[in-house]
């Protein structure tokens, strides 16, 4: 029953990609190297002839027949400022030297906001870990505020942040329905005029931050609990061909960085996770350049998946080729009515749990908390009640449960 369930999930997700090459190009760019006249004409729209490959072939990369764009006029390539000092990663035992020993990153997502305020927060985040992520600098309503004008300077100050203590980062996020500015949410465009919006933002920061980033999500949050596609924002416009279409303008803006599809809830063997299973094996099996999957892991005591599962979902992700991330964990205390120590026990074991799944497995390569302490943490905000779901409390220190994979990635 689950089963033949599972496998009309595959097949639904599978045949819908199959009709993006069909059908990805609207009528008048269906000619191969025609240049359209397209009313948003600064950024034409090329149509390049479709290489002759079965749908079976996994490469070269399915690039021909997208309509593609150049970055926004007066982009230029993010540069460190010359002459700012590096600083050396410390010494002191850290997070971040255990996990360099384990081939691993470990990292935290956090703001420019409160690392300037915050002194003793910008240290602890350049003692524990060696990658960073934006957690609302390079999304769309921050970077990309208004149709002619991108903001990087706080993605920057973070690029350069990382840069400066010798730490990577991961771009978060080119295609999502959440944190976009009005323009885009209230805007009224043809669907190629979206298309060239979609294009044209992806290349510009991509492109901006081109060669400095380890990985982008480049699509997050596309799936539904019974693993079927959400019908997001991007969806309605411009139908499910604008994932392929996503993750190939990411790789023409930069040749180097990692692409990753991010969810949250796909984590465990469940609909959530087949559907994703099936979204990035059709996609691959285009030739759509992707080379990975971020599980975001918010989860809570009680609630965390099965280490089994997670376990073989890695796995079946890594016989694909594909890298997995844990991208934004936390866990919740809310929900327990246990006495504060037992909760703060519990979440160790599940912050153990899952970076002891991740490094037995050989495509988990990174491993990031949403957030730095729990002073930062967007989970009250959220659900509107207290919490404390990080490895640091409000003050900083470090909780069991840092303790806890301290211990691990120490091997004792
Ligand atoms: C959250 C941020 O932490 C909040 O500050 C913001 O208000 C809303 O978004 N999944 C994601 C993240 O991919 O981008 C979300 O971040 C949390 C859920």
């Amino acid at each position: 029953m689950v089963k033949s369930y599972i496998v009309k999930i595959s097949r639904s997700i599978f045949l819908c990609l199959g009709l993006l090459l069909a059908s990805c190009l609207p009528p008048r760019l269906a000619e191969p190297g025609v240049v359209s006249a397209s009313p948003v004409s600064t950024n034409a729209i090329r149509a390049i002839p479709l290489p002759s490959k079965t749908p079976e072939a996994t490469s070269p990369p399915a690039q021909a027949n997208f309509p593609s764009c150049e970055p926004a006029a007066g982009i230029l390539p993010f540069k460190i400022v010359a002459n700012q000092e590096i600083a050396q990663p410390t010494d002191a035992p850290s997070l971040r030297l255990l996990a360099k020993q384990r081939n691993l990153f470990v990292g935290a997502a956090t703001d420019p906001g409160y690392l300037h305020k915050d002194n003793a927060a910008s240290q602890l985040l350049a003692r524990e870990f060696n990658m960073l992520v934006p957690e609302v600098a390079m999304k769309w309503e921050v970077i990309h505020p208004e149709p002619e004008r991108y903001d990087f300077s706080r993605g920057d100050a973070l690029v350069t942040f990382a840069r400066q203590h010798g730490m990577a980062v991961r771009g978060h996020v080119l295609v999502w329905d959440l944190q976009m500015p009005d323009w885009v949410t209230n805007g009224k465009f043809t669907r190629q005029e979206w298309m060239q919006i979609l294009c044209t933002h992806i290349k510009s920061v991509v492109g901006h931050y081109r060669g400095q980033i380890y990985a982008w999500d480049v699509l997050n949050e596309a799936v539904n609990q019974d693993g079927t596609l959400r019908n997001t924002f991007w969806m309605s416009k411009l139908g499910p061909e604008h994932i392929a279409m996503a993750f190939q303008w990411a790789r023409e803006a930069d040749p180097t960085a990692k692409l990753f599809y991010n969810d949250n809830g796909g984590e465990g063997l469940n609909p959530k996770s087949q559907g994703i299973y099936a979204l990035v094996q059709g996609l691959q099996q285009m030739g759509v350049p992707i080379n990975g999957v971020g599980m975001q892991m918010h989860t809570s005591l009680g609630r965390a998946p099965a280490a089994s599962e997670l376990a073989a979902n890695m796995q079946r992700l890594a016989e694909l080729g594909l890298e997995v991330h844990i991208t934004e964990m936390d866990v919740r205390l809310q929900y327990s009515t246990s006495d504060l120590a037992t909760k703060l026990a519990e979440q160790a074991d599940i912050y153990r749990e899952v970076l002891s799944v991740c490094l037995s497995a050989p495509n988990c390569k990174a491993f990031l908390t949403w957030g730095l302490t729990d002073r930062y943490s967007w989970i009250p905000g959220f659900t509107g009640k207290p919490d404390a779901p990080l490895l640091f409390d409000k003050d900083g220190l470090p909780k069991p449960a840092y303790f806890a994979i301290v211990k691990l990635l120490a091997n004792q």
